[in-house]
């Protein structure tokens, strides 16, 4: 019997993110598994990559459902069905409920592009230009009620330069963060890292 974590990862578009955990989790010795893929989006990119890979795939779209209550209650009968103990929010542009992040809780992380606490939210590699600070890089954290304000699991720096664009920026910090969250779900997967307040 493996003891390996029954992983799904949550996407809204593109799926960079997802492609690496789901790389890294083809090692036999990764300590999670990456079970299924589910988008809000039906035409998230990320998508077809899963689905070439013989990963379940599912779309819950808000559109769907009467409100925010019932499509995360959706998504949570899903996870439950699945037999999940991990949730890997990559790209997933659409906030869950207090009720469903108090439910996973300490099973649910998130990448984030920025050195948190710093730029919450969106635009994030603009505003650390505009912030003209030193340096910017993305962050991996449990997710909790208040969006991007978890207990932190990793950090990788950025250091900005001179000539930045935003699209410069962000290039450099996805591939931060591509190295970043197949390292930190491996944290959590292997209980080295646990959720505390
Ligand atoms: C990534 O940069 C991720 O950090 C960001 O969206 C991008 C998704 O790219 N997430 C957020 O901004 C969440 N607040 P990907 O779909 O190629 O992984």
């Amino acid at each position: 019997m493996s003891d390996k974590k029954n992983t799904v990862i949550f996407i809204s578009g593109r799926g960079s993110n997802m492609q690496k955990l789901i790389e890294a989790a083809s090692d036999a010795n990764y300590p999670a598994k990456i079970i299924g893929v589910i988008s809000n989006k039906r035409d998230a990119q990320g998508l077809e990559f899963a689905k070439k890979a013989d990963i379940k795939t599912a779309v819950i779209s808000p559109k769907d459902y009467k409100n925010k209550a019932d499509t995360d209650a959706a998504i949570s009968s899903l996870l439950e069905s699945w037999d999940v103990d991990l949730i890997c929010l990559a790209g997933y542009m659409r906030l869950l409920g207090a009720e469903f992040c108090q439910k996973w809780q300490g099973k649910i992380i998130n990448i984030h592009p920025s050195l948190l606490p710093q730029f919450k939210g969106l635009n994030t590699h603009q505003r650390a230009i505009d912030s003209q600070a030193s340096d910017h890089g993305c962050t991996v954290h449990f997710v909790t009620v208040d969006m991007d304000s978890g207990p932190i699991i990793g950090q990788i720096i950025v250091p900005l330069q001179n000539d930045d664009t935003k699209e410069k920026l962000e290039k450099r910090v996805l591939i931060a963060e591509h190295n970043l969250y197949p390292w930190a779900l491996a944290q959590v997967a292997s209980g080295e890292v646990n959720f505390s307040d």
